[in-house]
């Protein structure tokens, strides 16, 4: 797929499936050799996503599924320890972070949303099927 961008681009939602400030979708990458959960947001417009590791304890962020915005839907929130993280940078802002979030390059054409593979974050094998 050509998005115009400099790197392999996977499908992965529609553009509407992401509102400003709300839930997250989620989606599955191999980082660094291991499974991963990521998941993308819509934040001033601008769509962003990050591996879902807080920098805190590495693990996911979400307590209820999909919810990473605090109740402002200014900042995202890890629900472990309180852990807040800028949603445009992945920046930590506050709570027990050490430093930011690790950030995924998506793109955004034609009412669809694409994340970028990186040479630490891949996708799944096509052979991978998921635990039910
Ligand atoms: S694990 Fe996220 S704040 Fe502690």
């Amino acid at each position: 797929m050509n998005t115009g961008a400099d790197t392999e681009a996977i499908a992965l939602c529609a553009s509407a499936e992401l509102q400003d400030g709300a839930l997250a979708v989620p989606f599955d990458v191999v980082y660094d050799g291991q499974i991963c959960r990521a998941f993308a947001i819509r934040f001033d417009a601008q769509v962003h996503a990050y591996l879902n590791r807080c920098t805190h304890i590495a693990m996911e962020m979400d307590y209820r599924a999909n919810h990473f915005f605090d109740c402002t839907g200014r900042w995202l929130l890890c629900s472990t320890h309180g852990a807040m993280y800028a949603p445009d940078t992945g920046q930590g802002v506050g709570g027990p972070c050490r430093g930011p979030l690790q950030k995924i390059k998506v793109t955004e054409l034609d009412g669809t949303v694409y994340w970028h593979p990186s040479p630490l974050c891949k996708p799944l094998p096509k052979t991978f099927s998921k635990p039910v």
